[in-house]
């Protein structure tokens, strides 16, 4: 541990205060947290936090709105408050509602990486770890679906229910950078690897791999098995974690460029700020967040 990130270990205890980082955080901010993991870890810690007065969340915006959402009586607080997923605002709440107007009996099964306005119009959450069991608890057949059209693909090729994505064309600009030569680039290149992808990659890529996972999942997947080399399609942190609780393995990423630049505004100067001046508090109207928490857990009861 460096001195600042000793620094913040200190702060945090005299603040009694808990720090949650997401998968895709620098190795710096990994190790500095309480917690690790993907949205659906995430969101599930939340809703357990009992005793801490505040709680830091190093991850983007919608994450640390889903803590605050689940968590109404607590300081949710992010140290970089410009850190913001931008697929999650390719759903504003009126275009979500111009769809729900067009399909009236549909269901509405928003990807957690949206904005709490959002939420609070859908009818059930769902993260990249759960959105398969999601769906197939619904009774509807036909589902809106969004931000992401290739979770969607995904969904719909898993559950063959009739999915409608929402927006059209929603993605995220990470997973969009990955493409079928990379895969088949590495594969030749290594021969004997297990190529593991996330659902935001397009649908031809998923193809591609020998399996498609949550960042959480990969992390149990990598643990759990007996292969050697592994070829991570996701940002490029999940590396840094894998190599790190995995030693004996050989794991690549299938693009090094693949960075979430967006997750990598919190540094551990801003963590050490915002524990000291307490800020940036993440707040959401009562009533948008009374509304969005019915839809994360009923998410939480399929899980
Ligand atoms: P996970 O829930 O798999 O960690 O994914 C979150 C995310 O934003 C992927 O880009
Ligand atoms: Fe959003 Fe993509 Fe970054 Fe995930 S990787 S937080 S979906 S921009």
């Amino acid at each position: 541990m460096n001195h600042e990130q000793k620094e913040i270990l200190k702060l945090k205890k005299d603040k009694n205060a808990v720090i949650l980082a997401h998968n895709y955080q620098a190795a710096e901010i990994q190790e500095i947290a309480d917690f690790l993991g993907d949205s659906l870890e995430l969101c599930v810690e939340s809703s357990q936090i009992e005793d801490a007065d505040l709680v830091v969340f190093c991850g983007v915006d919608f994450m640390a709105e889903t803590a605050a959402i689940l968590n109404p009586s607590k300081k949710i607080l992010i140290p970089e408050p410009q850190a913001e997923c931008p697929m999650a605002h390719m759903l504003p709440r009126k275009e979500l509602l111009k769809y729900k107007r067009r399909y009236p009996d549909a269901a509405v099964v928003l990807y957690v990486n949206t904005m709490a306005e959002a939420k609070a119009e859908a009818d059930i959450l769902c993260t990249s770890a759960n959105a398969v069991r999601v769906v197939e608890s619904l009774d509807e057949d036909q589902i809106l679906f969004g931000p992401d059209m290739n979770l969607a693909w995904f969904v719909q090729e898993q559950t063959g229910k009739e999915i409608i994505p929402i927006p059209e064309k929603g993605y995220c600009y990470v997973h969009k950078m990955f493409n079928t030569a990379d895969v088949t680039f590495s594969r030749e290149k290594y021969p004997d690897a297990e190529v593991l992808v996330h659902p935001e990659c397009d649908g031809e890529v998923q193809q591609l791999a020998d399996h498609v996972l949550s960042t959480g999942e990969m992390i149990r997947h990598v643990a759990g098995s007996s292969k050697k080399t592994f070829l991570i399609g996701t940002e490029v942190d999940m590396v840094t974690r894998l190599r790190r609780e995995n030693p004996d393995k050989l794991i690549y990423s299938l693009m090094d460029e693949a960075i979430c630049e967006n997750m990598k505004l919190h540094t551990l100067d801003k963590v050490k700020k915002s524990l000291e001046e307490e800020k940036y508090q993440v707040n959401i109207p009562k009533e948008v967040a009374d509304k969005a928490r019915k839809a994360v857990e009923r998410m939480l009861e399929v899980i």
